[in-house]
């Protein structure tokens, strides 16, 4: 939960007040909107707009593909939002998920204490008037049922994770799963953060991508190991730039409640470098404590030796948004492009929220019914834009900004010879390809990017 407050590397090669152009370009084009935006806004909850939720819904699927479609060891669940209090109290997360809390007693705005750099109020200026920290519980609480007590407490989740330790012998006795393998969920964490911020960096509601990978004690520092390489090997395939990628080990000071190890891999984002995945050795530490506190046994009895043990777990946890933000930076070009500048997402083609945009040249000689045609056609496969308004050159750029990797145009040699141009985003390269050949064409090409 912590981030590093180093100043960039001079490596950092961002266009000036990126995080203010990402912002603009995403409210702009539709990625992502702030929440109930027409009542003044919600404090750090975003919502995602008809090209974010396609980016994201692309994020979360190439996670689940890389997580559990192509691993026989790791099994899927999606467990409430609303669990029992006592998972709560047994994970340790009502008595210490907490952060400590100041208030500036001239402006009364209140910070997380382990975030200030100075006894300097960043708010309003004064010195020394900070409170004493106080323990603040992140969870959001609310009432299950009609009455409002305490004994209806429940809590919204602030992790995943939990979904998945309380569901450890469901999955096990209903799959044909041995140690070593994981259970893996997707799904909304709820945290009340004191100072939340940076866009959609720290919200306080937000999607998380968990994997718990159950293995003996004893060989849980050799998984540790591979599920850290295996997650780097992962977010590379995805295009992150290596200059902008590192990984930073926990200190013993760092090291969550719940962990003997951990690393983070972390972005060096326009305000610094910081963590968007945690991979984390959390031991038996959680499956003990259910165990203990529901009285069921969570034990794994090896099936030749009879050998009973509680696995220790090897965490992979990745935030969503946090994910699609690093994604958005990572990806975004200023450039000159025949005397010209354009904005450009470099999405890889497979997260990318369009695959392909198709343009009539002319509204006219039949060239709109032709780029219609194209259109209904390549939409069986693939995510498509129709735009005929504007010149060509701005409906490229329209595109660049939204990431489309491909731009079919329907031109007057399409009325003779049923060719069309395709425009690659990246190498601004134009080829010719029969009208007929055409899905399989991008089919391939998309493929390709993937491989
Ligand atoms: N189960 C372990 C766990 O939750 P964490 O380091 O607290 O560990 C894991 O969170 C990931 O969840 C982070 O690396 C980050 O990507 C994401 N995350 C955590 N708090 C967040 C917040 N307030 N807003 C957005 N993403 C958050």
């Amino acid at each position: 939960m912590s981030d590093t407050n180093e100043a960039p590397a001079a490596a950092q090669d961002y266009p000036a007040d990126l995080m203010d152009k990402l912002v603009s370009l995403c409210k702009r084009r539709g990625f992502i909107f702030q929440s109930s935006e027409i009542y003044g806004g919600v404090g750090a909850v975003y919502d995602y707009g008809p090209l974010g939720v396609e980016l994201k819904q692309n994020v979360r699927a190439a996670w689940w593909e890389e997580m559990v479609h192509r691993r026989d060891d790791v099994e899927g669940v999606d467990a409430g939002i609303l669990m029992h209090p006592d998972v709560w109290v047994a994970s340790g997360h009502v008595e210490g998920f907490t952060d400590p809390l100041v208030e500036c007693r001239n402006c009364h705005r209140r910070f997380r204490e382990d975030l200030l750099e100075s006894d300097q109020c960043p708010s309003c200026g004064m010195k020394g008037q900070f409170t004493e920290a106080r323990q603040f519980n992140l969870m959001f609480k609310t009432f299950m049922g009609a009455v409002e007590d305490s004994t209806a407490v429940v809590y919204l989740r602030p992790e995943t994770a939990q979904g998945i330790f309380v569901n450890f012998r469901n999955v096990l006795d209903s799959s044909r799963q041995k140690i070593p393998f994981g259970i893996a969920q997707v799904g909304k964490a709820f945290r009340n953060e004191i100072t939340p911020g940076n866009f959609t960096f720290r919200t306080r509601e937000f999607e998380q991508m968990e994997m718990q990978f159950f293995v003996e004690p004893g060989t849980d520092e050799a998984w540790f190991e591979t599920w850290r390489d295996r997650r780097v090997a992962w977010v590379k395939s995805l295009g992150i730039r290596e200059d902008r990628l590192r990984l930073h080990p926990h200190g013993p000071d760092e090291l969550a409640h719940y962990a003997k190890d951990a690393v983070d891999l972390e972005y060096l984002l326009p305000f610094g470098w910081k963590e968007f995945e945690g991979i984390h050795n959390r031991t038996d530490f959680d499956l003990m404590a259910h165990q203990a506190k529901s009285g069921k046994k969570l034990e794994y009895v090896e099936a030749h030796s009879g050998k009973r043990f509680v696995p220790y777990v090897i965490e992979t946890s990745i935030g969503l948004d946090r994910l699609v933000l690093v994604l958005l930076a990572n990806a975004y070009y200023e450039e000159e492009v025949e005397g010209e500048s354009r904005v450009v997402l470099r999405l890889h083609p497979k997260l990318a929220p369009i695959k392909a945009a198709v343009f009539p040249l002319v509204k006219k000689d039949g060239m709109p019914e032709l780029a219609r045609e194209i259109e209904e056609d390549l939409r069986r496969s693939m995510t498509v834009f129709y735009d005929e308004s504007g010149s060509i050159g701005r409906r490229y750029r329209r595109q660049d900004e939204a990431g489309t990797p491909f731009c079919i145009t329907v031109d007057g040699q399409t009325v003779e010879d049923g060719t069309v141009t395709v425009r690659d985003r990246d190498t601004l390269e134009q080829v010719r390809v029969p009208a007929g050949e055409l899905r399989t064409y991008l089919q391939e090409r998309l493929a390709g990017a993937d491989s």
